[in-house]
């Protein structure tokens, strides 16, 4: 049995959300600049969102720049900026094809003009289609997207759209840039890091979490699959407990 057929399939997350980490070691290793390690990451990000498509998972977050990121040496970053460009320009028709939806998350007015130009016309260009949703995360960090909620939030209660007494996490969430968008259940970090590195803070309250040392761009769809195959096994409590949870099934 191939670890895709020990997939149940009517208890597949929702929602997936990636740290694709590891590029930069594994080009290090292999004697290579840490460019070369981005563009190989790619292919991983191929693979992974064909995974999802085929598997039909509804959303998959993938965090592919950092606000921290920003601090990186002028080099790369510009690296990273115009691979962004060419992999929208080479994906773009593979999206439409398998019908997947593209969203972004972060605070975009950093990106150069160039990028979010290419960014927005593939937004438009995917907008209809209905099946993935590919949420790139860029220029994102949580603690920006908590603190921008919380002005937004503010601004309104000045204006008189909301009273205090209402603000509850569920109307948070209405400020948040993930609003609709439901929490992810799985969240995958690559590379051996043991971090969240400011990534969806808020929405991964209860996410279940998957460490792994592949290096992102050795990441292929077999260890997606190994990935869901460990959440599968795990019994999301929420708080309760497990007798509570089988009672419930029972019910
Ligand atoms: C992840 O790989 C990609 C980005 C953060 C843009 P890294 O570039 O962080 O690779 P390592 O962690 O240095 O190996
Ligand atoms: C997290 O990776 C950000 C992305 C994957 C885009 P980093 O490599 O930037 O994280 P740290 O610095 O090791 O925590
Ligand atoms: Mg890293």
């Amino acid at each position: 049995m191939t670890i895709k057929e020990k997939l149940i399939l009517n208890k597949l997350p929702r929602h997936i959300a990636i740290i694709m980490d590891g590029n930069g070691r594994w080009a290090l290793q292999k004697g290579n600049s840490r460019i070369f390690g981005h563009k190989n990451g790619v292919n991983a990000v191929r693979n992974v969102v064909e995974a999802c498509a085929e598997l039909q998972i509804e959303y998959l977050t993938l965090y592919a720049f950092s606000t921290e990121n920003w601090y990186r040496p002028k080099t790369e970053v510009n690296a990273l900026m115009s691979l962004l460009i060419s992999a929208l320009n080479t994906e773009i028709k593979k999206l439409i094809k398998n019908n997947i939806r593209l969203l972004t998350i972060g605070n975009l007015e950093d990106l150069p003009q160039r990028v979010y130009k290419k960014l927005s016309e593939a937004i438009e260009i995917t907008s209809k289609n209905t099946g993935l949703s590919l949420i790139l995360a860029l220029s994102y960090s949580a603690r920006w997207e908590i603190t921008n909620a919380a002005k937004k939030l503010a601004e309104d209660v000045i204006n008189k759209k909301i009273n205090i007494g209402n603000i509850s996490d569920k109307e948070f969430e209405n400020y948040l840039t993930t609003v609709n968008i439901p929490d992810p259940e799985l969240l995958i970090r690559t590379s051996g890091e043991y971090r969240i590195s400011n990534f969806l803070l808020w929405q991964i309250a209860y996410s279940e979490l998957y460490f792994t040392k592949k290096l992102w761009p050795d990441f292929c769809k077999d260890d997606l699959y190994e990935a869901i195959y460990d959440y599968q096994q795990r019994e999301r409590r929420f708080g309760k407990t497990s007798e509570q949870l089988k009672n419930q099934v029972n019910e």
